[in-house]
């Protein structure tokens, strides 16, 4: 059992939890994440690891259907069943140069780790975040207090220039600035978008795909992802990708697979 000790909205649908996990703490790394499960009749679902502070460590959580309707309901002090870890590749990470990494959404926590690791590591870090509103805005404090160029977009233009990350990130390349490299975690369509910017530049783009997992160990081929002529599986041979190979026509469908039965499990139980 793994004992909650923090678990509070930080944004509209959006929650951050601290659990504590020893064994997950002591071993992971920037761009892993967890497969959770509430109770023994719960399903499991992944999530990346945000943070780790000694024997503890932080998730970022959206509220997208039952399981993550029902996480916002726990208090501190009590239990997950499950908190299974660390899980998939951490990310490769050295000093590069100058990497640009971009953010949308939920996957801007989901980012945080990833852009500590990369400064820490000696590069030039560029770093680009959007929501839909500055409300939905998360970890702007933690990622400005990284000291990297930040810049900060907002569809209704609330904070920030108003439009989309790959706005920002293709004046960027305009300017014939030198990236070495780009990192993309949000929303499937802003991972695509940026792929096909950067691709006739030829700068290498990694992107942190949020494909349906079941398993999360290789098994049951439900996170399948084609990338390039090779048949992935994102729970170990990912999460993340080189974002010019992935098919994301593909990865779209596949994400709407269990759309009726999620719909469903709101309906009876009243979400
Ligand atoms: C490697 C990885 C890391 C992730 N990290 C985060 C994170 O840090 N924060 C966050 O908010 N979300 C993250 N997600 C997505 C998160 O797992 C889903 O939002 C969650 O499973 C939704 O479950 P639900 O029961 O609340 O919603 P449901 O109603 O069951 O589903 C809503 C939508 O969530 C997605 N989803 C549902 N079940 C799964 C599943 N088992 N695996 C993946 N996606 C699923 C589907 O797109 C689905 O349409 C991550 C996904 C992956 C693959
Ligand atoms: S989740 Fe089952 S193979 Fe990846």
């Amino acid at each position: 059992m793994y004992k909650i000790l923090y678990n509070e909205k930080i944004a509209p649908t959006i929650f951050k939890m601290v659990i504590e996990a020893p064994l997950v703490a002591a071993k992971a790394k920037a761009g892993q994440f967890t497969m959770i499960r509430i109770d023994e009749v719960g399903e499991r679902i992944p999530l990346t690891i945000a943070d780790i502070d000694g024997k503890n460590i932080a998730i970022v959580y959206q509220v997208a259907g039952v399981t993550t309707y029902r996480l916002t309901e726990k208090k501190t002090g009590e239990f997950l069943s499950d908190v299974v870890g660390p899980l998939g590749h951490s990310t490769d990470i050295r000093k590069i140069g100058t990497v640009c990494c971009v953010g949308g959404g939920v996957g801007i926590a989901e980012l945080y780790p990833v852009a500590k690791a990369y400064k820490s590591s000696g590069n030039n870090l560029i770093v680009i975040i959007g929501a839909r509103n500055k409300e939905l805005l998360i970890f702007k404090k933690e990622l400005e207090n990284l000291g990297a160029q930040l810049f900060i977009v907002t569809d209704d233009d609330s904070l920030g220039e108003k439009g989309f990350v790959s706005d920002v990130l293709k004046r960027l390349m305009d300017s014939g600035d030198k990236i070495d490299l780009v990192y993309a975690v949000g929303p499937g369509i802003m991972m695509e978008v940026v792929s096909n910017l950067t691709k006739p530049y030829g700068v290498k783009t990694l992107v942190s795909l949020n494909t349906v997992l079941v398993d999360g160990t290789g098994m049951c081929g439900s996170c399948r992802v084609q990338v390039g002529d090779e048949t992935k599986f994102a729970c170990v041979d990912g999460p993340e990708f080189d974002g010019h190979l992935v098919n994301f026509k593909e990865l779209k469908a596949r994400q709407n697979l269990f759309k009726e039965q999620e719909k469903h499990a709101c309906k009876i139980r009243g979400i």
